[in-house]
């Protein structure tokens, strides 16, 4: 728990070691066009690649892999497949609920340790913040068909002045269907500025306090604005200290915040022109990764988020 002492302790981080956690999003086209979406749409295809060198890579770094799209294709499925048989470790992967179904990915279903479908609320607002019709429908699909094969997926969301409205409904359906949730109240970083709307601060509390009321759910807080938004209310929590952030459990609901400096830190994207960036740079247009730009990065995020850090543990 070095880097999240030192980010609570000192607020700096002197060094970087082999990412924990390489997060893979090989595809730039996907079938849906979420509001909320931080990437941009309308992208063309990715190219055909061979990802070996990049494989040979994360399997000496030791890390694990999650499969975060956007879509599952021929070339993201090998990709997975070849990792699984190079270190023998299972991957993560969240999915919209279209595409890890196909029958042409089926084997991997026994390859994945950890399966998030992301499901945005009851039908009506899934389908509206997912701009597309019946699509709600298919990512429960998804859920009921995974559970039958024996997995257990958990329900990515992403909270947000679209659903919350009737957030209690959707919770009453996870209850009914026996589904964990994690939650997230919705990012404007990236592409979606502008096109999604975002909670402003009165309506984050609002939000935050109706999420803590509810059912057993992880939250996570991950933007430094909405954390300085709720400190108030999170500095009253007992904090402990985890690998990849901070916890506190409020009413059976496990309350996460993860710093974008512990991200920066300790993972890294893996990104359809065979690249490695660091988090967060990959939104903004960054470059490749070095281990000095991830320093410097996580850094910068570090200067902002050591305040907020101690205050918890006050
Ligand atoms: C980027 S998606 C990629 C995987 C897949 N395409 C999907 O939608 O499940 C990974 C997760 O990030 C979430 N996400 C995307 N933009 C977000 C935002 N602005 N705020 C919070 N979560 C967001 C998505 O809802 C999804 O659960
Ligand atoms: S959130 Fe996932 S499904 Fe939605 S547009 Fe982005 S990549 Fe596609």
């Amino acid at each position: 728990m070095t880097y999240t002492t030192d980010l609570l302790e000192k607020g700096y981080f002197s060094e970087v070691s082999d990412p924990a956690l390489v997060i893979v999003s090989i595809e730039s086209a996907c079938n849906l066009e979420c509001l909320h979406c931080y990437w941009e749409h309308g992208l063309t295809k990715s190219p055909e690649r061979d990802w070996s060198k990049q494989l040979n890579a994360i399997a000496r770094w030791g890390s694990d892999l999650l499969f975060a799209g956007r879509i599952l294709s021929p070339q993201g499925a090998k990709l997975i497949r070849d990792f699984y048989n190079l270190t023998g470790k299972k991957i993560g992967i969240i999915d919209n609920g279209y595409t890890i179904l196909d029958p042409r990915y089926r084997d991997l279903l026994d390859i994945y340790d950890e399966v998030n479908v992301s499901i945005d609320g009851v039908a009506a607002d899934h389908d509206r913040q997912r701009g597309k019709v019946g699509s709600s429908r298919d990512a429960w699909r998804a859920i009921h068909v995974l559970k039958e094969a024996g997995l257990d997926p958990i329900v990515s969301s992403c909270v947000s002045p679209i659903n919350i409205d009737r957030w209690s409904e959707f919770e009453a359906e996870l209850y009914q269907y026996d589904v964990p949730l994690s939650c997230t109240p919705v990012l404007g970083i990236g592409g979606n500025i502008g096109r999604m709307p975002v909670f402003s601060s009165k309506e984050l509390i609002k939000a935050f306090e109706f999420l803590l009321a509810g059912v057993p759910k992880l939250i996570n807080l991950l933007d430094p604005k909405h954390m300085q938004v709720l400190l108030p209310l999170l500095k009253e929590f007992e904090w402990q200290i985890e690998d990849d952030g901070y916890t506190a459990v409020v009413n059976s609901v496990l309350v996460k915040y993860r710093p974008y400096s512990l991200s920066t830190i300790r993972e890294l994207n893996l990104q359809w022109d065979g690249e490695f960036y660091p988090f967060m740079d990959v939104l903004s247009g960054g470059k490749p990764v070095t281990k000095d730009r991830v320093l410097d990065t996580a850094n910068s995020f570090a200067r902002m988020e050591h305040s907020l850090v101690r205050t918890l543990f006050e």
